[in-house]
């Protein structure tokens, strides 16, 4: 299983050193309170001249500094940075498809190539058409905001590169409704992921399934074995206990790999 960060803060991808990083709006809005980045924020804002702040210049200057600290990023892992388009945009595919072509000419204009970035994208039904057509133009995407087996079969047959099926926020919809699963295995954003990753492999999909949206360790672990977790600092934290360094790979858990026999279709 790679690790990947769930992060845009530098000093914490320096220090658990992950094979990839994912952001989000507002772990850019989060990163973009600490003092390493004040000069490059600062930089943006100069960049965007003196015209009036509108929602589209705010928009314009969001997506700017999402892409220069993804570019700090992608400095210190070896893989794949995720930048999010806007999730306003979340049900207008032709909008999708030009912020997506916007921030990978973003990224080439810092000398930071194609296959080094993954534009992340709202699983909406218009969301997975935007991505079949970014990847045609080797624009790879991750489909994020993934809650059901639907949702993961379309991104599959749309050829996208990679799927963030959420954990915790399954979790806290049921857990809102009085569940209180007794164990990882209980957990229903652990079992939404097993259930997607057993159907990728058993019909051979090449689309990475990266587990996301962590809210205990207990999940991290009932999952490891699945291609990709992104996790936040905060839980890296906890899973090296000494606080050294994790390996960029977690060992498989071999219970986990098991789930590939499973036959979903018969239960
Ligand atoms: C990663 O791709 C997601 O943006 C992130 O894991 C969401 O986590 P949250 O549910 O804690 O916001």
């Amino acid at each position: 299983t790679d690790v990947v960060a769930d992060t845009g803060d530098i000093e914490a991808i320096r220090r658990f050193a992950p094979q990839d990083a994912t952001t989000n709006p507002s772990l850019i809005l989060k990163a973009a309170q600490l003092p390493q980045y004040q000069a490059l924020i600062q930089g943006v804002i100069e960049s965007q001249g003196d015209g009036t702040r509108d929602a589209q210049w705010l928009q314009k200057t969001a997506t700017k500094l999402a892409v220069e600290i993804g570019a700090e990023i992608s400095k210190l892992v070896p893989g794949k940075v995720s930048t999010e388009v806007d999730a306003r945009l979340s049900f207008n595919t032709e909008a999708m498809i030009a912020e997506g072509r916007y921030i990978a000419e973003l990224y080439q204009e810092k000398g930071i190539a194609k296959d080094r970035l993954l534009i992340k994208i709202a699983s909406t039904w218009e969301g997975i058409q935007a991505a079949a057509v970014l990847e045609k133009e080797g624009i790879e995407c991750n489909l994020t905001l993934l809650f059901s087996l639907i949702q993961a079969a379309a991104c599959a047959e749309a050829d996208a590169t990679l799927i963030s099926p959420f954990v915790g926020r399954i979790l806290d919809w049921h857990v809102a409704r009085g569940a209180k699963p007794e164990t990882a295995n209980d957990d229903p954003g652990v079992q939404s992921v097993i259930a997607i990753y057993s159907y990728y492999k058993q019909h051979n999909y090449k689309t990475i399934v990266m587990g996301a949206s962590f809210r205990n360790i207990g999940e991290i672990e009932a999952l490891a074995g699945c291609d990709r977790l992104t996790i936040s600092p905060a839980l890296l934290n906890e899973l090296s206990e000494d606080s050294q360094p994790l390996p960029r790979r977690l060992a498989a858990d071999m219970d986990f790999a098991a789930h590939d026999k499973l036959d979903i279709t018969e239960s």
